[in-house]
């Protein structure tokens, strides 16, 4: 039997280690999700940069190696109308870059894009029935939220207030993952774009326990047994856990990337919308210092990327999302089973020495 303090998500998910492997589009790969759902935790693949093929392709293959639960995790913005006017300004403020680098200003824009989850989606999610189905920035259309229900599938997604919370579980969400700011990558708010409402993973995992009657997954700086058994005290039933897991071989990152999270402790994170038009939180850079980390300018969700690309194949480090949480300093190197084992059993020891 199980010595969690609390079981309820080990029930609803059927997982043996109260440990969510984070979804993080661009790093997480089919063999990260295997290892860590076979370790015992719940491996999540991120769906917002694949291919509907591409989703499929690895989902296939991580059934090949893993029988245990798997959660599937997708974006659910609305595509926005392309602003040609805003495009043109902002690739404007980008000039200089352009010119310092040697980068052709007059070639076409290349596009950046996020894969909202829709119809297609939907069908992979029907014919390849993963255990559980995760949302960033809310949740899809009702008839598409009932389908992926109708699978059997759990569904979880991500709230940044208590407000979304509550909004999460009258929309029948199984769990919520509360997301404080510390957290690497987008931030999941989905009811206001005002950052004055964002609060750290302490103050808002409590008030999200008080408010909802569905268990909890507390996401956002937690990186080691402390973190995981102070999650529990304040009323969380498991972690999802992102940054941690960039340190493991069977993370995808850049070798930009990859330099910045081990050499990068005296630097900072910040909460920036300038990489895809949406806040997210990353390793404090040239782009980010020069024309941000927030700017007015950078147009909507997920446009803004584009035209940073060719700059980004110039100067990766300068240019390119650099997504971590704030504790990203507590990184380890190891492998993506031993790090779930090891967040659960060191944090299980922790709350039982209590
Ligand atoms: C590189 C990176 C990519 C991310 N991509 C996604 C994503 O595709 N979907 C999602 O729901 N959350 C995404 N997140 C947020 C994580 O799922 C998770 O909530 C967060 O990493 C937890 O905070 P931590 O980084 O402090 O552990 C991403 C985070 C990082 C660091």
């Amino acid at each position: 039997m199980s010595q969690w303090p609390d079981t309820r998500i080990l029930d609803l998910l059927g997982i043996e280690l109260p440990i969510i492997q984070a979804p993080m589009a661009g790093a997480t790969t089919a063999a990260m999700v295997i290892a860590a759902s076979n370790a015992g935790g719940l491996g999540s693949m991120p769906a917002a940069m694949l291919s509907v093929e591409q989703l499929r392709d690895e989902l296939k293959g991580i059934r090949q190696h893993c029988q245990r639960p798997i959660n599937v995790n997708f974006f659910c913005h609305q595509p926005p109308a392309v602003d040609e006017q805003r495009a043109q300004d902002w690739k404007n403020l980008l000039q200089p870059y352009y010119r310092e680098l040697g980068v052709d200003f007059d070639a076409p824009t290349p596009v950046s894009n996020r894969a909202p989850f829709d119809q297609v989606a939907c069908e992979v999610v029907e014919q390849l029935r993963p255990e559980v189905v995760s949302f960033h920035f809310g949740l899809p259309e009702k008839s598409l939220l009932d389908r992926v229900k109708a699978t059997g599938a759990k569904v979880l997604s991500s709230a940044t207030t208590v407000e979304e919370a509550i909004w999460l579980e009258q929309q029948g969400c199984d769990a919520i993952i509360a997301m404080g700011l510390e957290a690497g990558g987008h931030r999941g708010m989905f009811l206001s774009d005002d950052l004055s409402s964002q609060v750290g993973t302490f103050a808002l995992v409590p008030q999200v326990v008080d408010a909802v009657n569905v268990p909890v997954i507390a996401a956002g700086g937690i990186a080691d047994a402390r973190g995981v058994a102070a999650a529990f005290m304040l009323g969380a039933s498991a972690v999802q856990v992102g940054t941690a897991y960039l340190f493991t071989p069977e993370a995808k990152v850049s070798a930009a990337h990859h330099q910045a999270l081990r050499t990068a402790r005296e630097r900072e994170t910040a909460v920036t919308n300038i990489f895809t038009g949406r806040p997210a939180r990353g390793i404090l850079n040239r782009v980010m210092r020069e024309l941000g980390p927030m700017s007015d300018q950078a147009p909507r969700f997920p446009l803004a990327g584009g035209a940073l690309l060719p700059l980004r194949a110039k100067a990766e480090a300068d240019f390119s999302n650099l997504w971590a949480g704030q504790a990203f300093t507590l990184g380890v190197e190891s492998g993506t089973a031993e790090l779930t084992r090891r967040l659960a059993e060191e944090g299980l020891a922790k709350l039982l020495r209590r």
